[in-house]
């Protein structure tokens, strides 16, 4: 529909813009297909796309495709991105790579191809990444590459070819050598069955890292030295089958620079070779891997030779009991990593000899408790026992550990501390215990541990945190205590802790109670506080006595998203008060039914407000005249009708605005210019109506150049009926703007000639004018609902000014639907989204079978409320039947109805229920309530409400 015209447009722009095509070149406009642009990065990732889109910016830094279902990269793909710098098409189904598809990319530097279905790599196929210095290209089915294949890539410097079918070694020559500076090269799991040195011409290459683990080598001939710089190389997993590894390094020095080397997995190389392997590094060697390998005491006491050894890793070998003499030769070991290796005992002397010892690792094993061995080291610095079964901290368990830096005790089963047991670790920084059973510190945290800065405790059975637990540690910056079962914090729980800078308290059963206690107001320095996910709820937003943050005024991130509770929700307006420097407020997922006006008076700073997943369904625009330093705004899923607080509030400087799943459907352009900052606008999972009305918003969608509106194009029409599932931006808004010298004329003519009328009717016939109006558009639905006949839905469509909602949703709700079982009709609950409100309505007041109108000033001078009321009481006076009822929720003199002739009319002829006149009668109001809902179900209780109250 649209395109055609949009070609015929997108020609006159191009010869437009000709002149100017050298000097600047716009970024297109503004939303793209599958694609969003996040800080210079457009992030296409997981689309279903089948083919690059055409439409990303080409001022792009970076391009992110991974995880789609792209088959095919072609010349034009990627034809002007001239400061891309990243390509990332991991994970995809690209089995063709065509001539000069890159050739542009000139800025390019890192290409990933990972995961796709690649064969057969043709002539020069990167043709044009002169620039490129990385490329991943793993887990494809590489058989086939030609000479000049990688010709192009002349600054490569990191190759990853891994997980294809390359082979013989020669191949692989053929693959890196056009790159000069390569330092990096993994071509594990391919085919090879040798590798021999002079397939590289013996020409020396700059190599310093080489994995080629994981192929079926036989044979490991260097006769040359054509490796000075490496410095890692990677051996693991050699050998599939039984063959005898031949291993032939001709002269120590040609791997004489080597100083990590990995032969984990050697399974079939019998120890005499690989006694020959490790002497081939004995003069450089520092690091050493030797995972899941047989004849480990035998070749732990070879490598222990080695007098530059220091690190030894020995994963999964299964060793269940460490024996004091199993290290006895290491002297020179500064760090032993022992994980995974179903330790259950550890000799107690085994590091004893061990002088130089720094960091040990014992994590994933199953020891029961901290072993004596590693007691007394007091130059240990690290010391990891996390995933074990260790149950009970002993107080000697960590003694003389003076040095200690790091301690990782997480994912054991312990349960109860002592006070003694970290007494001997003053300098500790980094305490990890979480994932235990721990629900009690038995004073370990007072006066210790001076120098810890991170202490983690999340995940454990943690219920009240008492005064003074943590007294002594003035040096805390980060305690995590989320997914515990903290109900009580204790007024002065955190004394102490004046250094601390982020608390984590998320998913735990704190209360509105426990704020009461005020004990966050001891952490003066707190930047973060996350609260998130408990069981904080106020009973209404008058203010509190105490506010629970006053003193936190270097609070930057304050969370209390998702709290667990039935009833609607409430903030206090002055629970804010103190956050002078609050610059992320999250209050996502609260049930809030509304937000004090006042609530962000007190965070003048504030940057990025999240209030989503709420049933506001108002927001004023007073809130944010605090907050003039807004950028980022959710307001996603809160029943939005109206966006006309956009319009009144100053939202200058919002850059980010999510507004997803509401219920508005028209976008106006006054809207979108009370945004001036925007640069991304997310719409999703909206219904839009799809006519005039959006228009210029469509418009502005697709030619704008600086707001990138997220997922547009998927954006769907819900109304009209007819085109409800169709494209919103596929509407065809051609005849919303007619010939424009024609309408002109016609229309001044028009207005001429209506103005003439209509100030002579206004003269002569005022009040009956717009009551005559209503009347017709009211007969105008009836008679088309007449037609249609629709059952009643509802006992009551309730009708009433979204200001008045607090009262309805507390007061006449429960009361209605709780008690009396009536079903009510509310619209912000009940209105289909995407239909004009005056046909909502309509539906809504003859699938009811009465009406409550629910009275109060701002109802009257509400426009659309009082329709309601004509479309109403039309249906009164037509069918015959009470279908109206009135509730005046404040006293309104007579002369103040006067503007409402027909409001007067009814009022004459008709009863009424008044809310503040049944004062204290609560009761009584609401029992003649339900006698009036329940008249016209038999004929005999026809004319009862008659009898209710008359008016004076
Ligand atoms: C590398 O990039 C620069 C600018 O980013 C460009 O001028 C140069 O031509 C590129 N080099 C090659 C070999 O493509
Ligand atoms: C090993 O190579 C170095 C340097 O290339 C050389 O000086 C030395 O003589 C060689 N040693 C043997 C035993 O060939
Ligand atoms: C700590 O070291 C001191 C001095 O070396 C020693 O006397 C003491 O027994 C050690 N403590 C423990 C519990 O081993
Ligand atoms: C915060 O920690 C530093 C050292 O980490 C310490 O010098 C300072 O005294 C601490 N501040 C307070 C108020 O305790
Ligand atoms: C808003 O930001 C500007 C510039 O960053 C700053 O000067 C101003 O003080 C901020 N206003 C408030 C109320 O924090």
């Amino acid at each position: 529909m649209l395109t055609g015209r949009r070609k015929h447009f997108n020609l006159i722009i191009f010869i437009c813009s000709l002149h100017v095509i050298f000097v600047a070149l716009p970024v297109a406009g503004f939303s793209l297909k599958g694609c969003r642009i996040s800080r210079g990065v457009a992030i296409c990732s997981e689309s279903e796309l089948t083919a690059v889109p055409h439409d990303i910016p080409r001022t792009v830094k970076g391009i992110d495709l991974k995880r789609n279902k792209i088959s095919k990269l072609q010349a034009s793909d990627f034809r002007d991105f001239p400061v891309l710098t990243e390509l990332n098409l991991q994970q995809n189904k690209i089995s063709e790579i065509g001539k000069g598809t890159f050739s542009n990319l000139i800025s390019l530097k890192t290409l990933v191809l990972t995961a796709n279905r690649l064969h057969k790599l043709g002539d020069d196929v990167f043709h044009g990444l002169g620039n490129l210095t990385e490329l991943r290209i793993k887990a494809n089915r590489i058989k086939i590459v030609t000479p000049t294949t990688f010709k192009s890539l002349s600054s490569l410097k990191r190759l990853d070819i891994s997980d294809n079918y390359l082979h013989p070694i020669a191949k692989v020559y053929e693959v890196i050598q056009h790159m000069p500076h390569l330092q990096q090269l993994n071509i594990q799991k391919n085919q090879l069955a040798t590798f021999y040195s002079y397939v590289l011409a013996n020409r020396s290459i700059e190599l310093k890292s080489l994995d080629i683990s994981q192929n079926p080598i036989v044979v490991f001939r260097i006769t040359a030295n054509v490796f000075p710089n490496l410095k890692s190389l990677t051996l693991a997993n050699l050998q599939k089958t039984k063959h005898k590894l031949i291993w032939d390094v001709r002269n120590k020095t040609m791997v004489g620079q080597v100083s990590t080397l990995d032969i984990s997995g050697l399974k079939h190389a019998p120890l005499d070779i690989i006694t020959k392997l490790l002497q081939s590094f004995n003069s450089s060697l520092n690091t050493l891997r030797m995972n899941q390998i047989p004849h480990v005491p035998a070749l732990i006491r070879i490598s222990c030779t080695i007098p530059t050894l220091s690190k030894l890793q020995l994963q999964l070998n299964k060793l269940r009991v460490v024996r004091s003499d199993l290290f006895q030769l290491c002297v020179n070991i500064a760090e032993i990593d022992l994980n995974k290796n179903d330790i259950e005992s550890i000799d107690d002397n085994s590091f004893t000899s061990l002088p130089r010892l720094r960091i040990v690792s014992l994590s994933t094993n199953k020891l029961l408790s901290v072993p004596t061995a590693t007691r007394n080291l007091p130059r240990l610095l690290e010391l990891d026992l996390s995933s074990n079964k260790i149950d009970t901290l002993k107080c000697d368990d960590f003694a003389n550990l003076t040095n200690l830096r790091k301690l990782y005790l997480h994912q054991n089963e312990i349960s109860a501390l002592k006070d003694c047991v970290f007494r001997d670790l003053t300098r500790l920084e980094i305490l990890k215990l979480q994932s235990n059973k721990i629900s009690k510190f038995n004073k370990a945290f007072e006066n210790t541990l001076p120098n810890l800065k991170t202490l983690y405790l999340h995940s454990n059975a943690l219920t009240a945190i008492k005064n003074g637990e943590f007294s002594g540690m003035w040096s805390l910056q980060n305690l995590s205590l989320q997914i515990n079962h903290i109900k009580t914090l204790e007024k002065e729980c955190f004394n102490g802790l004046t250094n601390l800078t982020v608390i984590i308290l998320q998913t735990n059963a704190i209360t509105a109670e426990t704020l009461a206690n005020n004990s966050f107001n001891l952490l003066k320095n707190l930047r973060r506080l996350d609260l998130s996910n408990n069981h904080i709820q106020f009973k209404n937003s008058s203010p509190l006595a105490s506010p629970p943050f006053s003193q936190l005024s270097h609070l930057n991130t304050l969370a209390l998203t998702s709290q667990h509770k039935r009833c609607k929700g409430y903030l206090p307006s002055n629970l804010l008060q103190g956050l002078t420097n609050l610059l992320d407020l999250d209050i996502r997922n609260m049930q809030l039914i509304s937000l004090p006006k006042d609530l962000l008076s007190h965070t003048p700073r504030l940057e990025r407000l999240d209030v989503s997943a709420n049933d506001i369904s108002y927001l004023s625009s007073d809130l944010f005249a605090p907050i003039p330093n807004l950028t980022g705004l959710y307001i996603s899923n809160i029943r939005l009708w109206s966006l006309g607080f956009l319009k009144r509030a100053n939202l200058s400087k919002v850059e980010f605005l999510q507004m997803r799943k509401n219920q508005f459907s028209v976008i106006s352009e006054d809207v979108i210019r009370s945004l001036p900052s925007l640069v991304y606008l997310d719409l999703e999972w909206n219904s839009f109506t799809c006519d005039c009305d959006n228009s210029w918003f469509l418009k502005w969608v697709q030619d704008n150049n600086q707001t990138q509106v997220f997922n547009a194009y998927d954006f769907l029409c819900n109304y009209p009926e007819d085109l409800q599932g169709m494209k919103l931006l596929e509407l065809d808004i051609q005849s919303c703007s007619v010939d424009t010298g024609f309408i002109c004329f016609t229309c001044t003519t028009c207005l001429i000639i209506l103005t003439l009328v209509t100030s002579f009717t206004y003269h002569f016939l005022k009040g009956q004018l717009t009551y005559a109006y209503y009347i017709f558009s009211a007969w105008l639905f009836d008679t088309k609902k007449r037609n249609k006949q629709v059952p009643n839905q509802y006992d009551a469509f309730v009708s009433y000014n979204t200001l008045d909602e607090p009262w309805v949703c507390r007061e006449l709700l429960p009361k209605l639907e709780g008690e009396q079982g009536w079903r009510l009709c509310l619209h912000h609950r009940d209105f289909q989204p995407g239909r004009p409100i005056i046909e909502n309505i309509t539906d809504a007041i003859y699938g009811s079978k009465k009406t409550i109108c629910v009275i109060s000033r701002r109802y009257l001078n509400s426009e659309w409320c009082s329709r309601e009321m004509q479309v109403a009481s039309f249906r009164l006076f037509d069918e015959q039947k009470d279908v109206l009822i009135l509730v005046f929720l404040e006293e309104i003199p007579t002369y103040l109805l006067s503007p409402y002739y027909r409001m007067r009319k009814l009022l004459k002829k008709q009863t009424y229920l008044s809310w503040p006149r049944a004062g204290e009668h609560t009761e009584v109001f609401w029992e003649k309530l339900r006698q009036a809902l329940m008249t016209g179900e038999g004929p005999a209780d026809e004319r009862l409400q008659l009898a209710l109250v008359d008016r004076p």
